[in-house]
């Protein structure tokens, strides 16, 4: 081989190295946080478009014929939120911001309904562009929780109707999906790769406010879980099961949850993991939800809650008298950021952002994403 083969060789991987970064942070935002009182309330100006690679703006709907569905007119339309998120990239040009199609709340059937039918599909495709045109968003975000057995093929299908509209534009497709292996049904994952530009694995909600207490979005596997959960019930189980299934690293995001489910402990000194407890915790002030608490309100609220890190699943607990949390610190979310680096995924998701301590209760003001984005960016 002569030296210029050899240098042109080396050239080439050193390029694959550089596009083979572990480079992207996606910022879900939950639009409604506009309405929380008090330190809960959180606008779109006051995400840091110097933090986020994308913003996703969390939630629009889907119409039986395909087209997209405002689910808020006052705060989405009216009081401009949409137009104010995508007015971040004014602030950061090489942003991204996608609207985000779905999630748990929506109906599956409709999804159903819309990737069996080629018109319907292309409905949305058309749709979704008229969106993006109208309020400047790079993309859709597809949050269908979550397809089944039954739509496996239609699915792609869907996707790729997405992508053949929104490539002469550039615009993107990405997709959340469900992950727990064993709850998997509706995903062909590499014809799903090839279609897509991101697919942000939900790596949390692997336990939640029922039963004894345990981890939200433990890393690993803990050493005194059966042997199913330890396939099943962590984030790198789900990282690998896609990876498996033909997902291409560089497509795959880790989620990182900046919330906890929470409980009731049946008795206070009995306050470690697998406790027996008296049901989910009470709603947060600001989130409002039972058996869950953002990040800000563990902050805010527990301050003086006592702190356990599992050095099996790489996560915290925390417990304050009889409440109970398994959560994600800067800590843990250090150990999923590397993680990320590990395995050469596209990078971080974030579930979300406005439940990060954004009033500086535990330390630094929004201490979580500066903290995704000091190590992603190193
Ligand atoms: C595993 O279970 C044993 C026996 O109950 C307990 O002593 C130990 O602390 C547990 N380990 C972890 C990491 O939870
Ligand atoms: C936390 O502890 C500090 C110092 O002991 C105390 O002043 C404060 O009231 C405590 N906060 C709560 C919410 O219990």
């Amino acid at each position: 081989m002569n030296h210029k083969v050899i240098l042109f060789l080396g050239f080439a991987v050193l390029l694959q190295q550089a596009s083979a970064a572990t480079d992207k942070v996606i910022c879900y935002y939950a639009s409604w946080a506009v309405t929380r009182p008090g330190n809960g309330k959180f606008v779109p100006e006051d995400i840091d478009p110097n933090l986020c690679t994308h913003v996703n703006y969390a939630f629009l709907g889907l119409n039986d014929d395909g087209s997209l569905q405002v689910l808020d007119e006052e705060n989405d339309i009216n009081q401009g939120g949409l137009k104010r998120v995508s007015a971040l990239k004014e602030v950061n040009p090489d942003l991204k911001v996608l609207l985000s199609i779905g999630g748990a709340a929506a109906d599956t059937g409709v999804f159903s309904t819309v990737a069996s039918s080629p018109e319907k599909r292309d409905a949305m495709a058309k749709s979704a562009i008229e969106f993006f045109e109208t309020y400047g968003f790079d993309g859709l975000d597809v949050d269908w929780e979550y397809p089944g057995g039954g739509d496996i093929e239609t699915y792609v299908e869907l996707l790729s109707a997405l992508k053949t509209a929104f490539e002469p534009k550039g615009y993107l497709v990405t997709v959340a999906v469900n992950s727990i292996p064993g709850e998997v049904g509706g995903y062909d994952i590499a014809a799903m790769s090839k279609v897509l530009d991101v697919i942000n694995v939900m790596t949390y909600d692997f336990h939640a406010g029922w039963g004894p207490t345990a981890e939200n979005s433990p890393l690993y596997g803990g050493v005194n879980e059966s042997s199913w959960t330890k396939e099943n019930r962590n984030a790198d189980a789900a990282i690998r099961y896609w990876l498996d299934g033909g997902a291409d690293p560089q497509k795959v995001t880790i989620g990182i949850a900046f919330y906890g489910h929470t409980y009731i402990l049946s008795n206070p000194s009995n306050n470690g993991l697998d406790a027996p407890t008296a049901g989910p915790g009470e709603p947060g002030e600001y989130t409002d939800n039972q058996g869950s608490l953002g990040y800000n309100e563990v902050c805010e609220f527990h301050p003086n809650g006592t702190v356990v890190f599992l050095e099996d699943m790489k996560v915290p607990y925390l417990y304050d008298d009889n409440f109970w949390i398994g959560y994600d610190n800067e800590e843990s979310i250090g150990y999923k950021v590397r993680y990320a680096q590990e395995k050469n995924l596209a990078g971080v998701f974030i579930w979300s952002i406005e439940t990060d301590d954004m009033h500086g209760f535990c330390g630094e003001k929004n201490g979580l994403l500066k903290s995704i984005y000091n190590k992603i960016k190193k």
